[in-house]
């Protein structure tokens, strides 16, 4: 089978510092693949570099098996790649619908002469795309699209994530990718948008989702399988259970316990 997406050799430099270092991923169709590691470990990074917001300085990135390396990220997007950051990135004064409706790729096919000329043929578009983010918001949580006509700067953080996670579902992509969905957020709230996560990834199999994840007790549940990353090389891969165990992953881990308490 053909990788989805395929990163090799993946290779970023600031300055001295080698943040990213010859990283290989793959990532099939309606596969979920989990990066983990510890804190600037270069998991960001990574992504930042397949969503064409950095240009690599070395490696390769292909989806579907066409080379889209050091293309612009508004190009990436739509050819097919979507994201979340890591800290929430939403218009605060426009509704949670506008959110939405702003993250699909093709909005509306009519241009500035339709609206001009033919303002019916516009309209209808615009309605119908309110309509789909509507059904997104609602896919990811029935209470968010109780909200949807209120402005998204009133939203909690988890709730900020799950319409970020719905605009990235608006772009039509084949690959999700979410960087640590769970950042800034409590355990009682985490648990609560994993589920709906989880429950949206079920809903979409043929969707495949690249998920960056620093809470450990996560990765458990979310499927398939993981990538480590330390000091911006993948050091380990495979099913969770077994990773976990692994002696390098675990001083990756506990090296990074042992400076948190320094
Ligand atoms: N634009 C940049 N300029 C300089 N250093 C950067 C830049 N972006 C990331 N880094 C560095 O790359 C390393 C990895 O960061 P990051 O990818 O955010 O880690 P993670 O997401 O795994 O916590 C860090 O040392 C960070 O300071
Ligand atoms: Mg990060």
């Amino acid at each position: 089978m053909t990788p989805l997406l395929e990163v090799r050799g993946l290779t970023i430099r600031f300055g001295g510092l080698v943040a990213v270092c010859e990283v290989d991923l793959a990532l099939n169709p309606s596969e979920v693949l989990c990066i983990i590691g510890p804190n600037g470990a270069g998991k960001s990074t990574l992504f930042n570099m397949i969503s064409g917001i950095y240009r690599p300085s070395a490696g390769t990135v292909h989806l579907d098996g066409r080379d889209i390396t050091g293309w612009p990220a508004h190009r990436i997007a739509a050819a097919g790649i979507a994201r979340t950051f890591q800290s929430s990135r939403l218009f605060n004064d426009l509704t949670l619908i506008d959110n939405v409706v702003i993250g699909m790729h093709s909005r509306t096919k009519s241009g500035v002469l339709d609206a001009l000329l033919r303002p019916g043929k516009a309209r209808a578009e615009l309605e119908a795309a309110a309509e789909k983010a509507g059904e997104l918001i609602r896919a990811i949580s029935p209470d968010l699209h109780a909200r949807r006509n209120t402005l998204a700067g009133a939203l909690p953080q988890a709730d900020r994530r799950r319409l970020e996670i719905a605009r990235a579902l608006a772009s039509d992509a084949r690959v999700i990718m979410l960087d640590e969905p769970s950042s800034g957020m409590d355990d009682r709230d985490t648990d609560a948008l994993m589920a709906d996560v989880r429950r949206v990834m079920a809903e979409r199999p043929g969707l495949s989702f690249l998920i960056i994840e620093h809470d450990m007790r996560l990765v458990a549940a979310l499927p398939d399988r993981v990538a480590v990353i330390d000091y911006g090389r993948k050091i380990a891969e495979g099913d969770f259970a077994d990773v976990r165990l692994m002696p390098r992953v675990q001083e990756a881990y506990l090296g990074q316990k042992a400076a948190e308490h320094a």
